[in-house]
């Protein structure tokens, strides 16, 4: 196509397209989404790249800090429309957004309509600069943009019907909840044992008994993660120089830490006998692992550390693990004689390698025969001083400012 970058109706033609696709894959489900997302031009805040990378399904990296790490970009497409389509917001809503990029205050503006309010907020003065340019030159000049804190939210446009947390957070600030109106709810990348999903959870309860929020929803997702005063602190242990590492979080500080030579140890196998289409994705399995395996952590390990045998190749996100003080074992997968389908089962290296495998492989086959097929996991989310005795059953996880419980179908 003789394409030119400036030409509205070639973004147009691309945005289509790409809206199509989003559809196609199932990531937008609701007409209002694609009517959005058509509606869009996403070219226009991101402008230092070709038209055609604005509507590719990717993620823009905007900006790195002083050691390369990523804080700031336009976020993939697909995890927009997911997080919209778990927010679903509606005309007339009043919706705080925390990230700042301009294009997903835009797509929310689209779905509030003239008579609801966006409001988006960065704590990076430069980002909320550059959204502010992009909304006024793509034609939404009436969202409201502040540098500010996401931690303490936006009193100023407080209660709002929607809350879009667009970074990875590590726990629920106390004033999303408090700015949060009767009826609302928060979509936030929350970050439970080194996994982060984008979790919609509604307001159950009255604030005198002690205000909690309900998972309805989860998808895994990836972003950058928060700064301020709400910013996780997820501690990487390396071992083997670095090769390797095991992520932990802030709450994990007491953890025994195998040798960091463990790998050396010759290794156990206990393959599972569990089957997984190739497709089918880990996360339940890794959220059941984290709520079950003492020392549960994600092992991360650098491509060189496989090619040198030292670990069976893991996602490029990681895999689960257990640690103990001498032993340490991960999830693997090998090909069966179906090529769409891979067996689970567990590697340890260490003097309790043999234990270790046999009841990280018994978790993977429990996990099969009672939870893969079910509902899946509900997270609730109390205050910090909410009396421990009157929490649901399920696995707890102490944040900072709140006490949160993955609870499975029985
Ligand atoms: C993935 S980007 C946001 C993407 C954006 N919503 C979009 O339209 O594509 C995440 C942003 O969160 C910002 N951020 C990090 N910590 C924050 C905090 N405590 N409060 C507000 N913004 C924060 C970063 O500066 C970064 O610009």
């Amino acid at each position: 196509m003789d394409a030119d970058s400036n030409d509205p109706s070639y973004a147009g033609t691309l945005r289509a397209a790409l809206t199509e696709s989003l559809v196609a894959e199932g990531a937008i489900r609701d007409a209002r989404i694609a009517d959005a997302f058509r509606a869009v031009p996403r070219h226009l805040f991101v402008p230092q790249v070709p038209v055609e990378l604005a509507y590719t399904d990717d993620v823009v990296l905007m900006k790195r800090d002083g050691s390369g790490i990523a804080i700031s970009s336009v976020s993939q497409p697909t995890v927009v429309a997911l997080m919209l389509g778990q927010a679903d917001v509606q005309p007339g809503h009043r919706v705080l957004e925390i990230g700042s990029g301009g294009y997903n205050a835009a797509l929310l503006s689209e779905l509030t309509g003239p008579d609801g309010a966006v409001t988006t907020i960065d704590i990076d003065q430069e980002v909320t600069a550059r959204a502010w340019r992009g909304l006024e030159a793509a034609g939404y000049p009436a969202v409201r943009v502040r540098q500010a804190d996401g931690e303490f939210g936006c009193p100023e446009h407080a209660p709002y019907d929607r809350i879009v947390v667009t970074v990875t957070a590590w726990d629920i600030a106390p004033a999303w909840v408090q700015q949060l109106a009767p009826g609302g709810r928060i979509v936030v990348p929350l970050r439970m044992r080194s996994q982060t999903r984008s979790t919609a959870f509604d307001l159950v309860g009255a604030a005198e008994s002690g205000t909690s929020l309900e998972s309805r929803s989860m998808t895994v997702c990836g972003f950058v993660s928060m700064q301020g005063e709400g910013a996780g602190d997820e501690r990487f242990v390396s071992l083997h120089g670095g090769r390797v590492k095991l992520s932990f979080d802030e709450d994990q500080a007491g953890q025994p830490l195998p040798p960091e030579r463990v790998l050396d140890r010759r290794p156990v196998t206990q393959w599972s006998g569990v089957l997984m289409n190739r497709e089918e994705p880990l996360s339940d399995l890794d959220l059941w692992l984290a709520s079950t395996l003492p020392g549960f952590c994600v092992l991360v390990a650098e491509q060189r550390a496989v090619e040198k045998g030292l670990v069976s190749p893991v996602p490029r996100w990681g895999a689960s693990a257990a640690a103990s003080a001498s032993s340490l074992g991960y999830l693997t997968a090998r090909p069966t004689a179906d090529p769409d389908h891979v067996e689970l089962g567990v590697i340890a290296h260490g003097p309790d390698a043999r234990a270790m495998a046999r009841s990280f492989a018994g978790e993977v086959r429990y996990w099969k025969e009672n939870q893969r097929d079910g509902a899946g996991p509900t997270v609730r989310i109390y205050p910090a001083t909410f009396s421990p005795a009157a929490l649901p059953a399920g696995f707890r996880l102490r944040k900072r400012h709140h006490q949160v419980v993955v609870s499975w179908p029985e």
